[in-house]
């Protein structure tokens, strides 16, 4: 009698697990059912939200569902990010990160609620995104020399704009200092599209900052870029000098945007949400709204979970070093 239930038993638990394990499958199946959330960890305007709402309005179209951008600031991208790292792992929640929230941010930001390359299934890069060195128009540096100079006498009378501690400019900035012995004092902001109206309004005097955002005033005359922190110019700013043609070696930074999801992702949705994003990135249109911005579109080979994985990984070991030794002022 005693086998004849255990038998029962076992053969209940086996229905249930697979019928358990079938519903899953056919909740993966049949992702998305709803709209999802993209936790932007920066304020409306700045360089994350701008390729996430790019990137993100392909996706919408592809998923058949509206993915919608959630800002979440603070704390240089952390809150943000730490939120959405906290999320269901069911593909309903996913991140706009960087080369700061999940590269930099471990080497300056104690107690970090995450391990940039522990705590998340990476979905895929997004964009590029060079650095430049940007000033409000009116200062009276005629070239990169002689603002660095200015700068250097300036001292603490000089304000210097960023998104958060380990945020990209933050990152990139005192990386900035460290090189060339500036001391200005660091103004915070929630996101570099605030930064870029106080830096118009001549609130602040520079900052770095990605591509994305500047570009258009650079164009437009309403701020002043002093270089391009990559190996050639951009063409999209062909009047902007390279850091090194200006004459300041040793300081080539380049940031890039990514979407990752909470871990535990189920297979078959992170792949959806995997093929949505390359989508996007292979669509002309959207393709060229990154471009014309200055930004690059990382190729199909380079963009994927398995190699933004080993980019957070190089990243934080490249970075956490050098920022320790920017942050206590060593050169
Ligand atoms: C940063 O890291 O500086 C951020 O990208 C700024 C932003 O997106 O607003």
């Amino acid at each position: 009698m005693k086998d004849a239930t255990t038998r029962t038993v076992r053969s209940l638990c086996l229905a249930l697990t697979a019928t358990l394990g079938l519903a899953g499958h056919a909740r993966a199946d049949a992702f998305p059912q709803r709209p999802i959330t993209m936790v932007v960890p920066f304020a409306a305007g700045g360089p994350t939200d701008v390729i996430a709402r790019i990137v993100a309005e392909h996706m919408s179209r592809s998923l058949g569902q509206q993915v919608v951008i959630e800002n979440v600031t603070g704390a240089g991208g952390t809150t943000g990010i730490t939120r959405a790292s906290q999320a269901a792992p069911d593909g309903y929640t996913v991140m706009m990160g960087h080369m700061g929230t999940h590269g930099a941010a471990p080497a300056l930001f104690k107690g970090l609620r995450y391990d940039p390359a522990k705590s998340f299934d990476p979905i895929g890069l997004a964009a590029g995104t060079p650095i430049v060195i940007v000033a409000r128009k009116d200062f009276a540096a005629p070239d990169l020399k002689a603002f660095i100079a200015a700068v250097k006498s300036g001292g603490t009378s000089i304000n210097q704009a960023h998104a958060g501690v380990g945020s990209v400019s933050h990152s990139t900035g005192i990386l900035f200092d460290a090189k060339t012995g500036a001391k200005p004092t660091l103004v915070v902001y929630r996101g570099t599209g605030p930064a870029l109206n106080d830096l118009m309004a001549g609130q602040v005097d520079f900052m770095t900052d990605q591509i994305v955002n500047v570009a258009p005033q650079i164009t437009g005359g309403t701020i002043k870029a002093y270089a391009i922190a990559t190996p050639e110019r951009s063409t999209v700013l062909p009047d902007v000098p390279t850091t090194k043609e200006a004459g300041l070696d040793d300081y080539e930074v380049s940031a890039w945007n990514a979407v990752f999801a909470p871990k535990g992702l189920p297979k078959e949705v992170g792949a959806k949400l995997e093929a949505a994003l390359g989508k996007a990135l292979e669509d002309e249109t959207t393709r060229k709204r990154i471009l014309d911005l200055g930004g690059t579109v990382p190729g199909s080979g380079e963009r994927g979970p398995a190699a933004l994985q080993r980019l957070v990984e190089s990243e934080v070991a490249r970075w956490t070093p050098v920022l320790r030794a920017a942050a206590d002022g060593t050169p």
